[in-house]
C-alpha cells in the first residue's frame, strides 16, 4: 500500500504534488508527508491523519518534491514513521512503498557504523544507506549499489542536496512516470496525475528512472540505459469528483446502474471466446480477494446452476497451496479492482511458473495485472475512490454471470436480465433508501449483526457482512443458512440482528433458518422478494431470474453506507484498511 507522488517540472511543485497524493489516498492515510527542494536544501513536511484535512498553507517555491500517503507497516503512526524519511545527514530523503525483508540486517550494518535510527520503520534504511554508499561515489551509483543490497518488493522515490535528480526505482510494487512537456510526474498509479498529461511509461521491475531535465531509464540487472517510449494511456479515466454527493461511498453506490452497463458492454466474440475457453480448459481456478473473491464465489454458484460447471474459487493468498494441480491447460481468472493486489499478483506468477494461461478482470488500466495477463477483460466501473468496493462489486459479478451465460450458450439471454438488474437497481436506490436509512437508525447501536443466505445468496451474506463491518465497526458475521445451527445459534438473543437473503430458489429453506432464530428472540430483516411475518423489517428485492446476487447487494450497501454515518465513521475511508493492498 502507500501512495508515492512525485513532480519536477515548470508547476509549483509542492502544490501538484499535495493534490497527486490526495488523489492517492485510497492506497493508505494513516500520515503523510513531502521532501522538497528550495534554496539548496531538502526541506521534509510531515503530518499524522489525512491530507484532506490539512487545512494549513503548505511551503512554496521549490524546485521539485516527492510526497508520500502512508499506511503503516513497519512501525507506529506517527510523524516520526512519516514517509519520507531522511539520512542522518539530512542530505537524502526517501519515500518507499513495500518492505525491505532484510532491513534489520541493513539496520545493523549501519548501526555498526555509527548510524541513528530514528523512526521504527524499515524505510529509514534506505536513505542511510544512500548516505553510505555516497561516501565514494554518485547520487545515483549509489542508490544503484543501495538497490542491489535490499531484498523485498517496493517502489521507492529518492532526492540528495548534492543533486537535481529524482531517482525512482521499482521491484515488485507499482510505479507509473507521467510525461509532458518540461515536466515528470512519478505516482503509484496513472489516475494520479491523469489531469496534467495521460502520457505514462509503465515502469516494469528492476528499472531505476533518473529524472531532470530528461528521464533516463537503466535496467538494474543489466546495468544499462533502455528506451521506453511515453504511451498514451488512451482512458476514459474520469477524475473522481463527489459530484454533489456528500462521500464517494454514496455516489458510487448510486451510479451503479450506469457502471455494471459499461460492464456488459463488451465485445461479443470476445465474451464468447473466453467461455470456449472456459469449457475447453483442464481445470479452472478464480482468483481473488476481499470482496472480488466474493464475486467469484458468487459466480461459481452460477456457473454451477446453469452451466454444471465446476470451477474452483480461491482466495489469491491461498493459491500457493493449489499449485500442484496447476499445468499448461489450467485457465486462471484473476479479478481485481485495483490490478495490483499483491497475493493476486502472486497467485498468478505461480500460475505463469506453471504455465496456465491466465485471464484477468481488471478495472484499473495499465495495472500491474493487466501486464502479466494472457488477456484482460476490462471492467469499465470508472474510477472507485471510496475504499468499500461497491460499483466495482457488481461490475465483476455482471461481467461473470454474462460470461457464465456465454458458456451456457444463453449470452442474449444473459445481457437481458443483467439489463433489467441493473434498472431494479436504480429503482431501489431511488425508492428505498428512506426505508433503509430507516433500518440504520435502528441498527446503529447493535454489537453484532448477522446475515445468513443460502444457495446464491451465501456468497451475498458474505459481501454484506463485510460491507457492514468494514465502515460502520459492527462486527457483521455471513454464513449459510445451514450452519447456524453448528454453531451461531448459541448467539441469537432478545433483539440480535439477523438479516436473512433469500432467492426464489432457496425461499423455503431460509425461512425455516429464519423460525429458528425468530423463535429465539432474534430481530429478523428480510431482504427478499418474499414478505412474511416472519420479518420485523422488510426490504423488498424484485425476483429475478439468478439474478438476486445482483440486486440484493445495493440495499445493503445503502444500509452500510448509512450505518457509518449514524456511527460517526468516515464512509469511504474506514480505518486501518486501503483501497489498494500491496502488501503480502
Ligand atoms: C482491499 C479493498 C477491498 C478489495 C480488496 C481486493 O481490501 O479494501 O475493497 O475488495 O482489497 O482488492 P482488488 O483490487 O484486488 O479487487
Amino acid at each position: 500500500m502507500c501512495g508515492i507522488f512525485a513532480y519536477k517540472g515548470k508547476r509549483n511543485a509542492t502544490k501538484t504534488v499535495f493534490e497527486g497524493l490526495k488523489k492517492l489516498e485510497y492506497r493508505g492515510y494513516d500520515s503523510w508527508g513531502m521532501a522538497f527542494k528550495k534554496q539548496g536544501k531538502i526541506q521534509t513536511i510531515k503530518k499524522v491523519g489525512k491530507i484532506a484535512e490539512f487545512n494549513k498553507k503548505i511551503p512554496e517555491n521549490a524546485d521539485y518534491a516527492i510526497g508520500h500517503t502512508r499506511w503503516a507497516t513497519h512501525g507506529k503512526v506517527n510523524e516520526k514513521n512519516a514517509h519520507p524519511q531522511l539520512s542522518n545527514n539530512k542530505k537524502i530523503a526517501v519515500i518507499h512503498n513495500g518492505i525491505i525483508d532484510n532491513y534489520m540486517k541493513i539496520k545493523n550494518i549501519l548501526m555498526g557504523k555509527g548510524y541513528n535510527f530514528k523512526s521504527q520503520t524499515d524505510t529509514e534504511v534506505i536513505p542511510n544507506l544512500i548516505q553510505e554508499n555516497m561516501k565514494k561515489s554518485s547520487f545515483r551509483e549509489a542508490v544503484k549499489k543501495s538497490l542491489k543490497t535490499m531484498e523485498g518488493s517496493f517502489a521507492i522515490v529518492a532526492i540528495s542536496q548534492d543533486s537535481n535528480e529524482i531517482i525512482a526505482a521499482k521491484k515488485m510494487s507499482p510505479l507509473v512516470l507521467g510525461i509532458n512537456d518540461n515536466e515528470s510526474f512519478v505516482s503509484s498509479d496513472v489516475a494520479a496525475f491523469l489531469s496534467y498529461t495521460d502520457k505514462a511509461i509503465i515502469m516494469d521491475d528492476n528499472e531505476m528512472a533518473v529524472i531532470d531535465e530528461d528521464i533516463e531509464i537503466i535496467n538494474l540487472k543489466e546495468n544499462k540505459k533502455i528506451t521506453k517510449k511515453a504511451k498514451s494511456i488512451g482512458m476514459n479515466y474520469e477524475e473522481a469528483e463527489k459530484g454533489g454527493f456528500k462521500h464517494f461511498l454514496i455516489k458510487e453506490i448510486s451510479e451503479q446502474e450506469e457502471s455494471i452497463m459499461r460492464a456488459i458492454n463488451q465485445d461479443r466474440e470476445f465474451i464468447e471466446n473466453i467461455s470456449k475457453q472456459i469449457d475447453n480448459a483442464f481445470g479452472v481456478f478464480f482468483v481473488s480477494c476481499g470482496t472480488s473473491y466474493h464475486a467469484c464465489l458468487s459466480a461459481s454458484y452460477l456457473f454451477s446452476k446453469i452451466v454444471k460447471k465446476h470451477v474452483n474459487v480461491v482466495l489469491a493468498s491461498e493459491f500457493i497451496n493449489y499449485k500442484h494441480f496447476l499445468t499448461e491447460n489450467t485457465l486462471v481468472i484473476a479479478v481485481s479492482q485495483s490490478g495490483e493486489t499483491a497475493d493476486v499478483l502472486d497467485a498468478v506468477r505461480t500460475a505463469r511458473e506453471k504455465n496456465s494461461r491466465i485471464i484477468s478482470i481488471v478495472n484499473v488500466p495499465g495495472s500491474s495485472l493487466t501486464r502479466i495477463s494472457d488477456e484482460v477483460i476490462p471492467m469499465n466501473a470508472g474510477q472507485e475512490v471510496s475504499v468499500l468496493s461497491t460499483k466495482s462489486y457488481t461490475s465483476q459479478l455482471a461481467i461473470l454471470t454474462l460470461i457464465a451465460y456465454a458458456c451456457a450458450g444463453k449470452y442474449e439471454k444473459g445481457l437481458g436480465l443483467i439489463r433489467k438488474s441493473a434498472y431494479y437497481i436504480k429503482k431501489i436506490i431511488s425508492n428505498d433508501r428512506k426505508k433503509i436509512k430507516s433500518l440504520a437508525k435502528k441498527l446503529k447501536d447493535k454489537r453484532d449483526i448477522f446475515i445468513i443466505g443460502r444457495g446464491l445468496a451465501f456468497p451475498s451474506a458474505l459481501e454484506a457482512a463485510l460491507k457492514i463491518k468494514e465502515v460502520s465497526y459492527i462486527h457483521a458475521e455471513g454464513l449459510a443458512g445451514g450452519e447456524l445451527k453448528h454453531g451461531t445459534l448459541a448467539l441469537i438473543e432478545e433483539g440480535v440482528p439477523v438479516i436473512v437473503i433469500s432467492t426464489s430458489d432457496s425461499e423455503a429453506n431460509i425461512e425455516n433458518n429464519a423460525n429458528e432464530i425468530k423463535s429465539r428472540g432474534g430481530f429478523m430483516i428480510g431482504f427478499n422478494s418474499h414478505e412474511s411475518n416472519i420479518y420485523d423489517y422488510f426490504i423488498k428485492i424484485p425476483s429475478l431470474e439468478n439474478m438476486e446476487p445482483l440486486i440484493t447487494i445495493v440495499p445493503i450497501q445503502l444500509l452500510s453506507y448509512y450505518l457509518a454515518l449514524y456511527r460517526k465513521c468516515d464512509p469511504d475511508k474506514p480505518r486501518n484498511l486501503a483501497k489498494s493492498v500491496t502488501v503480502r
